[in-house]
């Protein structure tokens, strides 16, 4: 009996917190065991790597940026994830892989192949079950997240974030069975709803 991998995916401010709460809260009344996570971050030694990405305004080399993501997803994964599996437990993680493919190599101009070769280093072939992609205008994203403090990829240039948001859905056209786009411009119970929709058709859940 292993468990599931749930990963919501998306811009700044598109709702993946929100919706990673919420749908934890939707399987945990089912009876379901679930690890809510987040990255870069989800263990001490990731949230201390996550430290180095997501404050200050260092100006990382695209491809060391991506292999300081990996090594954060590397204990994240071994230390937290993989155990949560083989006990049975289901694991809801706000952001994933897909993130790096999104932001270093559509926004920063990272190679797919140096992500493929970093992504089976760090984490061999371990995928989500299923992935849920929030898709939002970036003005939208851009204008919920204005409350909060700019982290450093929420204070990078409006056309890094159309890169990514075009590389999510890109990322989506190419594997239509594990990603679902979901119109995350919704209010929140709105999306709640279009997500528990897919999860209980994904999981044969009711
Ligand atoms: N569907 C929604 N409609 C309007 N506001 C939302 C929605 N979902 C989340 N928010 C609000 O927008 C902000 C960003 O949401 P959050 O879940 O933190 O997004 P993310 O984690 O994707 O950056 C928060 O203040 C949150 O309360
Ligand atoms: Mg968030």
């Amino acid at each position: 009996m292993t468990g599931r991998l749930i990963t919501f995916e998306g811009g700044d401010g598109a709702g993946k917190s929100t919706q990673t709460a919420r749908l934890a809260d939707y399987l945990a009344d089912l009876g379901v065991e679930v690890v809510c996570t987040r990255e870069p971050g989800g263990t001490a030694e990731a949230e201390a790597i996550r430290l180095l990405l997501v404050s200050g305004d260092r100006g990382w080399d695209p491809l060391t940026e991506a292999m300081l993501h990996f090594a954060a997803r590397r204990e994240h994964v071994e230390k937290r994830i993989r155990p949560a599996l083989a006990s049975g437990k289901w694991v809801v993680s706000d952001r994933f892989y897909d993130s790096t493919v999104a932001y270093q190599c559509y926004g920063q101009g990272v190679a797919p192949e140096d992500e493929a070769v970093l992504r089976r280093l760090a984490i061999g072939d371990l995928q989500p079950d299923l992935t849920l992609l929030l898709d939002i205008p970036v003005a939208v994203g851009r204008e919920r997240a204005l409350a909060r403090q700019k982290s450093r990829y929420e204070a990078m240039n409006d056309d890094l974030h159309l890169r990514v948001r075009t590389g999510f859905l890109e990322i989506a056209r190419r594997e239509p069975e594990r990603l679902a786009v979901i119109d995350a411009a919704q209010d929140p119970d709105s999306v709640a709803r279009a997500v528990q929709t897919v999860v209980a058709g994904r999981f044969g859940l009711s």
